[in-house]
């Protein structure tokens, strides 16, 4: 995990794939940078450092919620946003997303205090895909089942098809279109979260 310094709006990032060569990974790379760029705290983690079990609510009701899903919904809660660059699988959103999601989405309490870690929190969609769509099916699913866990998605999103092209691997966009599309949707996700900062 590595933790921003700056006063600006705290942001998560991740990918939603633990691929060594994900082009999800160089999407997150890409928000990262031009969130900073932006003056957000960022943190950036891999959800390769959270394990998980599939959700099961017998588990859930016999041995708790995971500790690998209290970590992650400890760092959700300390944001004030969310980048997320996730694949598309079948139209839609992968497994390790979705469970990721669902196991956070079950927390009501942390460290003895009331708490729904994805309430509230602003969150922006990215996908990457070698495809002509880039994902796009699959983000406005991920859309409705982030609003269902109480969060507040932004408008603006980046589905970046041709994605090996267009995404270096040290975080670098080689087109103009995709560069544009990823800013504008940062841009939002800072704002968004510097106005609710200014209203509180
Ligand atoms: C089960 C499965 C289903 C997939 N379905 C789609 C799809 O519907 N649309 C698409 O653009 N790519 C699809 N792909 C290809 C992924 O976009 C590709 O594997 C991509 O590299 C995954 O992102 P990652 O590199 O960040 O892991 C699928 C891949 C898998 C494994």
């Amino acid at each position: 995990m590595t933790d921003g310094q700056t006063a600006g709006p705290r942001i998560l990032v991740f990918a939603g794939s633990v691929k060594k060569t994900s082009i999800n990974a160089r999407l997150a790379d890409s928000a990262q940078n031009a969130l900073t760029e932006l003056g957000a705290a960022v943190t950036r983690v891999s959800l390769a450092d959270y394990d998980m079990p599939l959700v099961n609510e017998d588990l859930k009701n016999n041995e708790g919620i995971p500790d690998a899903a209290m970590d992650l919904g400890r760092v959700v809660a300390a944001h004030d946003g969310v980048f997320i660059a996730s694949p598309e699988y079948n139209a839609s959103i992968p497994p390790l997303v979705k469970n990721t999601v669902d196991w956070i989405s079950l927390i009501r309490e942390i460290d003895g205090q009331a708490a729904k870690p994805w309430q509230g929190r602003y969150v922006a969609l990215g996908a990457a895909s070698n495809g002509k769509l880039g994902g796009i099916r699959s983000l406005y699913q991920l859309r409705a089942v982030m609003m269902a866990v109480g969060c507040q998605v932004i408008t603006e999103q980046c589905a970046v098809g041709g994605a090996s092209d267009a995404l270096g691997a040290d975080g670098t966009i080689a087109d103009e279109r995709t560069m544009a599309l990823l800013g504008r949707t940062c841009k939002s996700l800072v704002d968004h979260c510097k106005r609710h900062a200014l209203s509180v």
